[in-house]
């Protein structure tokens, strides 16, 4: 059971990760076990993005809305389809079972897992359905897929492909039936729970440094606690993008309240720190209307860590009053009544008023 749920796991972040970042998706995660064990034979979780809206068994026999807007009152209608619906799989999985057994005459538990749901783009519109079927763990079985230009059909090597007859009539019912239906209820269910799956959590984002042995220090940047999931985080070496080869970490992991995280890791050996490279992260997300970006200068001999915490049009701004301060000053110092160190000295308010600014936006 262990490698299933690590396989269920790699399959919901695979379907997490991969749509795009305006666009949702609702996947039912079905199992059905023969053989005797205390779970039901029939299990379906429903997930809408990243958060469970129903639930269905074989032993409740009918469907329960969770979600965190899950009403009291029951619809009936919804209900009533989606029972239908999860029964007509739970009876197909049954008699997929019973072949599949005699693929593995052993006696004892056996698995099927189906993975089946669509996905909307950014503008509303249907993007694709599929349904994806595993046995036992390991065998990839029968695979179907539309993406609204092209249809494909996987009977897998367990079991004898369809008839075309068959194959036909299952193509006409997904790229028609099952799409409309899936779609409806994704919209049904995003309607639902739009304040939760609608939210914009801003990042926060931090460059973590740490000296491993031998001189190495090894460069963090994380950012954390933002929602929607989608965001794309850059390290930069003198303003030019790192290859992602060149760093570790990467996966998106959630947070226990909803939020996610993410955290990507750069070696820097003796030779490039001696080399005095700047080095910058930078992080774009839904709720920004700016790059957030964090900088690090490594200073020679010592661990100083240079935090500047910026949108983009801020430093726009910031120059701009700057230059405007340093025209002011050049008129004033014509009348000669500032010297070049009161100059430097405004510099330093500004920069103060930049950090200032920046921790208040990163809170
Ligand atoms: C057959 O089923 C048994 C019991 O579940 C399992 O241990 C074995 O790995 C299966 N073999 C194949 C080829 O699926
Ligand atoms: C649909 O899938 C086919 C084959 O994978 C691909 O060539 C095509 O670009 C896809 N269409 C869309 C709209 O994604
Ligand atoms: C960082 O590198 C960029 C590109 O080389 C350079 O323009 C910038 O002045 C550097 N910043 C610092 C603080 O060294
Ligand atoms: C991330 O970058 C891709 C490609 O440049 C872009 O299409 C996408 O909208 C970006 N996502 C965010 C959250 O900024």
């Amino acid at each position: 059971m262990g490698k299933l749920c690590v396989f269920l796991l790699v399959l919901l972040f695979y379907t997490i990760v991969n749509a795009g970042s305006g666009s949702h998706s609702l996947w039912a995660f079905v199992t059905y076990i023969s053989g005797e064990t205390p779970f039901p034979e029939f299990t379906v979780v429903l997930m809408l993005d990243d958060i469970q809206v129903g639930y269905f068994d074989s032993n409740i026999k009918h469907y329960i809305h969770k979600g965190y807007n899950a009403s009291e009152e029951t619809v009936v209608e919804e209900t009533y389809q989606a029972a239908y619906i999860f029964g007509a799989m739970s009876l197909s999985l049954k008699e997929r079972s019973s072949e599949l057994k005699r693929f593995n005459s052993t006696e004892g538990i056996h698995v099927q897992q189906r993975l089946a749901g669509c996905e909307m783009s950014d503008n509303g519109e249907p993007a694709l359905i599929v349904s994806r079927d595993i046995f036992n763990g390991i065998y990839a079985d029968l695979t179907i897929y539309y993406n609204m230009t092209h249809y494909s059909y996987n009977s897998g090597n367990l079991l004898s492909p369809w008839s075309e007859v068959h194959q036909t009539y299952v193509k006409g019912l997904y790229r028609t039936i099952y799409l409309t239906i899936c779609m409806e209820t994704l919209k049904m269910y995003l309607e639902k729970e739009k304040t939760f799956i609608m939210r914009k959590v801003r990042p926060r984002v931090r460059l973590i440094q740490k000296a491993m042995s031998g001189g190495v220090q090894q460069m963090s940047c994380l950012a954390f606690g933002f929602y929607p999931r989608h965001i794309n985080l850059t390290l930069l070496r003198d303003g030019q993008p790192i290859a992602e080869q060149e760093l570790t970490g990467g996966q998106l992991l959630p947070n226990g309240d909803g939020t996610y995280q993410l955290r990507k890791t750069l070696e820097v050996s003796t030779e490039e720190l001696r080399e005095t490279h700047n080095y910058t992260c930078t992080a774009s997300h839904l709720s920004l209307d700016n790059k957030l970006e964090v900088s690090w200068v490594p200073e020679s001999g010592a661990d100083r860590v240079y935090l500047s915490i910026l949108p983009a049009a801020l430093v726009m701004v910031s120059i701009i009053i700057t230059i405007c301060i340093s025209i002011c000053l050049r008129r004033r110092n014509e009348a000669g009544s500032l010297t070049l160190s009161q100059l430097s000295n405004t510099d330093d308010a500004q920069v103060a008023e930049q950090i200032s600014l920046s921790s208040h936006s990163e809170t």
